[in-house]
């Protein structure tokens, strides 16, 4: 299977960025995992981070055409602000998996809602950098069945 890794705005930083809320995993280091992973079972993993909402619009976009599997989604801020994002998700159709590194419920009040876990298959957060790994087992189970 083709599965997509998308990563939202600032999680670039990811391993320098608030350590005490987002660990020290590097972007790479997360990245480099979920394709070991792939890799092993024989799937495919593309990835992108982005801090410009139109290029993960047109990324997502693109899977379609490329015949993405799967999409493992951190939308970062994102979440809380973005109808277009979720739009071009619903406009593809391809399942996709929520992350969060942090646990969203345990802090300020505007991260409690998103624009995308009514339309996720399912949502992770608050487990660290591990829950892009249990999304990933989770997005290739579903991709066997
Ligand atoms: C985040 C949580 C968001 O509220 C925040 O804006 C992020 C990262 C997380 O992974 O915990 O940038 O999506």
């Amino acid at each position: 299977a083709s599965i997509l890794v998308l990563h939202g705005p600032n999680l670039n930083l990811l391993g320098t960025r608030e350590p005490g809320v987002y660990g020290a995993t590097t972007l790479n280091d997360i990245n480099q995992r979920l394709s070991e992973i792939c890799q092993q079972q024989g799937h495919h993993l593309l990835s992108l981070q982005s801090n410009a909402e139109y290029e993960l619009i047109d990324r997502v976009h693109e899977a379609r055409s490329e015949g993405v599997d799967f999409i493992i989604f951190n939308p970062a801020a994102f979440t809380h602000t973005s109808v277009a994002l979720r739009d071009a998700l619903l406009a593809v159709g391809i399942p996709f998996i929520e992350v969060h590194i942090s646990n969203v419920y345990r802090r300020e009040e505007f991260r409690h809602t998103s624009y995308f876990s009514d339309i996720a298959e399912g949502v992770i957060c608050g487990l660290g950098a591990e829950g892009y790994e249990l999304a990933l087992t989770a997005a290739l189970t579903r991709c066997s069945q």
